[in-house]
């Protein structure tokens, strides 16, 4: 060790060095935890515990066809994170009520392997994503691996579940409109989760899932049939700017408004296929407006997701502008109002997620 190493050392913080060691070892473990949630959800492994737990683990391996030496070292590390509850005495293992809320009940709002499986295979574009650090260039939401499409709607699909009919609610006059019969299009709508939530609610209603993936779109047809809700959905592939209207009562977008490449465009054609007293409703992640606000484990995650698929694929688009998904309420009503919507207000929120009403 030199002298000047010594004397930077001799500058450090021990307490903050070591919550920095602290933190470094948490995230570590976290980050190799995530491929290993994946195979417990893929393996039926969590259902399995809440469903005959507590179980030793030759026990789980019987019930779920795997064997013994992987799920006993992959218990021991769940139980370690506190996924999964040990008791020495037995040798078992199971879930408590809040573990299987959060892992095995596949509805719940909080339903958790989804998300677990959308970032662990978002993180696969990393050597794609390292050069485009260098070059500036764009990464778009069809080139990343096909879970991070399935990561998302399951991620996203329970909170549509629980949330969205009360954020319709919270829009002025708009569920009425839908009640008796209204037209929606549901932009950016990925594998289809709002827009069949919608369609389920809303049966005088029709739906239009629009989305630029085609992919996607083929996935959100099936969904559409599988749910019986064929003959009040229909899809188009096409992008945000140039989709087919005019009058829709309502349009909407849930957490994809920050993934394009030109918001401020979008907002002008939304405008443009609104009915003139119809409403569009952004839903998009939780978010303060001063950025050292959003240093949050939510905040986190957000910026996270934004560096690895939100901000490359809206700098794969037409002008590139990167909004960013932690924008929060003033970047996000500034880019809406100057595509020429005049009224803007933030109608619901939970913890994750905020509900902007735009009107013309
Ligand atoms: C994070 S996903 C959200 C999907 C869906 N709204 C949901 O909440 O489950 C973002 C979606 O925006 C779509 N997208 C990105 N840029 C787009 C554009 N310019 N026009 C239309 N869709 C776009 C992507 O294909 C992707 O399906």
């Amino acid at each position: 060790m030199t002298t000047e190493t010594r004397t930077e050392v001799g500058a450090m913080d021990d307490q903050k060095l070591s919550e920095l060691v602290e933190t470094s070892l948490t995230d570590l473990g976290a980050t190799i935890h995530a491929a290993l949630v994946v195979i417990g959800d893929e393996l039926g492994l969590y259902t399995a515990l809440d469903e005959d737990g507590p179980v030793t683990s030759a026990e789980l391996a019987g019930n779920t066809a795997t064997a013994e030496r992987y799920v006993r070292e992959w218990l021991r590390s769940q139980a370690a994170g506190g996924y999964v509850t040990y008791d020495p005495e037995t040798d078992r293992y199971d879930l408590s009520p809040e573990q299987a809320y959060v892992l095995a009940t596949k509805d719940s709002p909080v339903f958790m392997p989804g998300a677990f499986q959308l970032v662990a295979s978002a993180a696969k574009i990393e050597p794609e994503l390292r050069e485009a650090f260098r070059t500036g260039d764009g990464i778009g939401w069809h080139e990343h691996d096909e879970d991070v499409f399935h990561g998302t709607e399951r991620f996203f699909g329970p909170s549509y579940g629980a949330y969205l009919l009360d954020w319709i609610a919270a829009l002025d006059g708009v569920e009425e409109t839908l009640k008796s019969g209204g037209r929606i299009a549901d932009v950016g709508c990925g594998h289809g989760a709002p827009t069949l939530r919608m369609a389920e609610a809303y049966p005088n209603s029709t739906v239009v899932g629009i989305d630029y993936h085609e992919a996607s779109i083929a996935v959100a047809r099936e969904r559409a049939e599988s749910a019986g809700v064929a003959d009040r959905v229909s899809f188009e592939v096409a992008t945000a700017s140039e989709y087919s209207g005019p009058d829709y009562d309502l349009v909407t977008m849930f957490n994809c408004f920050h993934d394009m490449g030109d918001p401020i465009g979008v907002a002008a054609h939304v405008r443009e296929t609104l009915t003139d007293d119809g409403t569009w409703m952004l839903v998009e992640p939780y978010a303060a407006d001063l950025v050292e606000d959003n240093f949050t484990p939510f905040g986190r995650l957000a910026y996270a997701i934004s560096t690895v698929a939100c901000t490359p694929n809206s700098l794969s688009q037409a002008v590139g502008y990167g909004l960013g998904a932690q924008a929060g309420e003033e970047r996000t009503r500034e880019v809406v109002t100057e595509g020429g919507l005049t009224r803007f207000r933030r109608a619901a929120e939970t913890p994750t997620s905020l509900v902007f009403e735009a009107k013309p």
